[in-house]
């Protein structure tokens, strides 16, 4: 056996976590998300990076917006297929990264549902390519918790 194996017994003993490990999204109501036809669930968000964990879920037929990820994005389909042109396209099980500094317009004809690793704040635009939004972990907390959706989220610091 190598130094480096995990053994099962040893003397490092487990602690035990403040609250439940699990919990179950399906006991959350769905809250409107930024973009007409777009529908999220929160799940965590990152304080210190403004990233956020979420269930996110597109109506079919909703283009995007044009939008900008100022910080990258990991997703992994659930439910449908989404994609960028009718090469580059994933349907349930896939797994993508939307990198940090992208800028685009994923279409789903069909709906889809991810779960989605938001590492930074998005950028949403007007037509006239002035800022509409910045989406980042805060504000989804805000928009969640007007749905009361967010109670299930501890915040470390509270700015008022
Ligand atoms: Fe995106």
């Amino acid at each position: 056996m190598s130094d480096t194996a995990l053994t099962i017994k040893n003397i490092v003993k487990s602690n035990t976590p403040d609250r439940p490990v699990f919990f179950n999204p399906e006991n959350l109501a769905w809250n409107e998300w930024v973009m007409p036809g777009t529908y999220f669930k929160l799940l965590n968000i990152n304080e210190l990076t403004g990233g956020f964990t979420m269930i996110l879920k597109v109506d079919p037929d909703i283009t995007a917006p044009v939008h900008h990820h100022i910080g990258g994005i990991e997703v992994y389909v659930i439910e449908g297929e989404f994609g960028y042109g009718d090469d580059d396209r994933g349907g349930v099980g896939s797994y993508a990264i939307e990198s940090g500094g992208s800028i685009h317009e994923p279409t789903s004809p069909g709906g889809v549902t991810m779960f989605a690793v938001v590492h930074g704040p998005l950028v949403g635009y007007h037509e006239d390519g002035s800022i509409a939004v910045v989406v980042d972990g805060r504000f989804m907390y805000e928009m969640a918790q007007k749905n009361n959706a967010a109670d299930h989220i501890t915040i470390v610091n509270t700015f008022k």
